[in-house]
């Protein structure tokens, strides 16, 4: 295939903003397989700050941060991710290269414990604030599951409206699958905002 796929293509997008200093956000970690890619990707010299509100989840992401060898490059809260501006330390707010969001529940666990579009739009808020200029948020989008249509609706309200002059902002989607397949909202805080 030559169009990426959606996972595929939010890791490029993520790979794009890969610089000098790189200090990425996995604000849901679920099984921590984004959070070990960031990980990667942060390099000696980066960080990956990253939250998940279930214990399991946390500590699934740390077993698999730890078996890779990187426990030192990784920040794991538990936590929410409207946390993000409390948990991540002052010296990186505007230094974030991206975050990525994986909305929805955690695969073979507990699907009554689903994001929730006033946090999640809290944090990307929070988030857009703390990255760099030219920083990108990735936002994968599941929405089959109780609630997820009402999430859906909402970041997607959120995203169209913010200021043209301060983000770019674009959909990622494959519009003839069945059976409400994710997709991608990308925003990009400008260079001059
Ligand atoms: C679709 S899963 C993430 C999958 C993950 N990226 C992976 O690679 O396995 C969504 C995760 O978001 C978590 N979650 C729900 N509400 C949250 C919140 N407010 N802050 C952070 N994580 C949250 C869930 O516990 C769940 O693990």
């Amino acid at each position: 295939m030559i169009l990426d796929g959606i996972l595929p293509f939010a890791r490029l997008l993520i790979e794009k903003t890969v610089s000098h200093s790189n200090y990425f956000v996995d604000a849901t970690a679920g099984n921590g397989h984004d959070t070990l890619f960031l990980a990667k990707l942060a390099g000696e010299d980066g960080h990956v700050f990253a939250f998940d509100v279930q214990e399991q989840a946390v500590q699934h992401t740390a077993d698999r941060i730890g078996q890779a060898g990187f426990p030192s490059r990784v920040s794991l809260f538990h936590a929410g991710h409207e946390q993000a501006q409390n948990r991540i330390p002052e010296h990186y707010h505007g230094q974030l290269n991206a975050a990525i969001f994986n909305l929805g529940y955690l695969p073979k666990s507990d699907k009554s414990i689903v994001t929730k579009p006033s946090t999640t739009i809290e944090a990307i808020r929070q988030l857009f604030h703390m990255l760099k200029p030219g920083g990108l948020i990735v936002l994968v989008i599941y929405h089959g599951h109780e609630g997820g249509a009402e999430e859906r609706n909402a970041v997607v309200q959120y995203a169209a409206q913010l200021d043209q002059q301060q983000a770019h902002v674009m959909q990622y989607s494959f519009i003839n699958q069945v059976n409400t397949p994710p997709f991608i909202i990308a925003i990009e805080k400008r260079p001059e905002a």
